[in-house]
């Protein structure tokens, strides 16, 4: 193992690197641009990618890791690549479909997990968010643990050697949890998770029961026109970051994954500038003190830029719940 790449073992006994590369990139963003910032992860020592199905980029991230897998760099069980299954595909005769088309367009054998992406299930078809004629995103009605027992083929059948949730409140996870016959537990949840909100109940919920918890938008998201508030504030400009950033000779990103490291969250970093993929894999060079640390849960004021407003009347809109 990377001795710069601490990792965490799961709960089925694989092991997640604790830092991860993001890949999802607004529409704007040419495709070209995710073949070249994943290339220089790899390069830069990231062995965790985060992609999905809905990102649309799999082609290009698969691209990517497989040239420097071809020139050396790196071996395929060096990388630890995750999947999401795309909520149009919850009925339990389509989750392996969706997960044989990114492993088709990523043109590997297995990913190393495969998440349910959100709760909310979508009516299948080819658009990723389908709309009635008055422009409302249409839902399906299907039981969230058959979903789950359809998961849990997929890693039987080889295709995921890990399998876990993504957007789940504690509510869902226990359904999950307590469903009777169950085979595998979700190995984490991946969700929004920064010092705006730090998910304190979550994140010791999933300690309680042996799941890891993975940051998305720990770096206070890419700010995407589509799905976040233009007017919400900048994390990276607060200025505990700021003055931790000072004391720490880092920047306020560096102190922002880092403090998830220190909670024993998986974090999940993204960005296309080489100077800060660069920057992003030393959180394990340095270390916040127990003080800083409580300053920086002090700024928790439970804010989500990616509330998914669109499914706010969804039946399993996993947000309303305090956690
Ligand atoms: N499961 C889900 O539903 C879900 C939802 C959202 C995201 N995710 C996953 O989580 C990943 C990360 O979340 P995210 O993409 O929302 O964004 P993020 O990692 O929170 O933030 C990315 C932004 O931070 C900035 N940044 C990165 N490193 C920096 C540094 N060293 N210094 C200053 N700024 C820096 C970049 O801005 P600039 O490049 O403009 O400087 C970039 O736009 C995604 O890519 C995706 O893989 C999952």
């Amino acid at each position: 193992m990377n001795s710069k790449h601490q990792y965490v073992e799961l709960n089925d006994g694989h092991f997640i690197p604790r830092l991860g590369f993001g890949t999802y990139k607004p529409q704007e963003v040419p495709n070209s641009k995710t073949i070249e910032a994943t290339k220089i992860a790899i390069e830069a020592g990231f062995r965790h990618i985060d992609c999905a199905y809905a990102y649309q980029v799999e082609e290009e991230v698969g691209l990517a890791i497989r040239s420097k897998i071809a020139d050396g760099t790196v071996k395929r069980e060096d990388i630890f690549y995750t999947s999401k299954l795309w909520s149009t595909f919850h009925r339990p005769e389509l989750v392996q479909s969706c997960l044989e088309k990114s492993l088709k367009k990523l043109n590997f054998d297995y990913v190393d997990l495969y998440l349910i992406h959100s709760p909310m299930e979508l009516k299948p078809g080819e658009e990723l968010f389908p709309k009635d004629e008055n422009g409302k995103t249409i839902y399906d009605h299907v039981d969230l643990c058959a979903v789950w027992e359809a998961m849990e083929k997929c890693k039987d059948a080889g295709l995921a050697k890990s399998i876990g949730v993504s957007n789940f409140n504690h509510r869902q996870l226990e359904m999950i949890l307590n469903k009777p016959g169950l085979k595998y537990k979700p190995v984490c949840n991946q969700v929004e998770c920064h010092v705006y909100h730090n998910q304190r109940k979550l994140l010791d919920f999933c300690k309680s029961k042996n799941i890891v918890l993975v940051a998305y938008g720990a770096l206070g998201t890419q700010r995407d026109k589509q799905w976040v508030d233009q007017s919400s504030p900048v994390l990276l400009d607060d200025p505990v970051l700021g003055a931790l950033a000072k004391k720490h000779k880092r920047s306020p990103a560096l102190i922002a994954l880092r403090y998830q490291l220190q909670r024993g969250v998986v974090v999940l970093a993204q960005s296309f500038k080489e100077n800060e993929i660069k920057e992003n894999i030393q959180v394990f060079d340095f270390e916040l003190t127990a003080e800083d640390m409580k300053d920086l849960d002090d700024l928790n004021r439970n804010y989500r830029y990616l509330a998914a407003e669109f499914g706010a009347d969804h039946p399993n809109y996993p947000f309303a719940d305090e956690y």
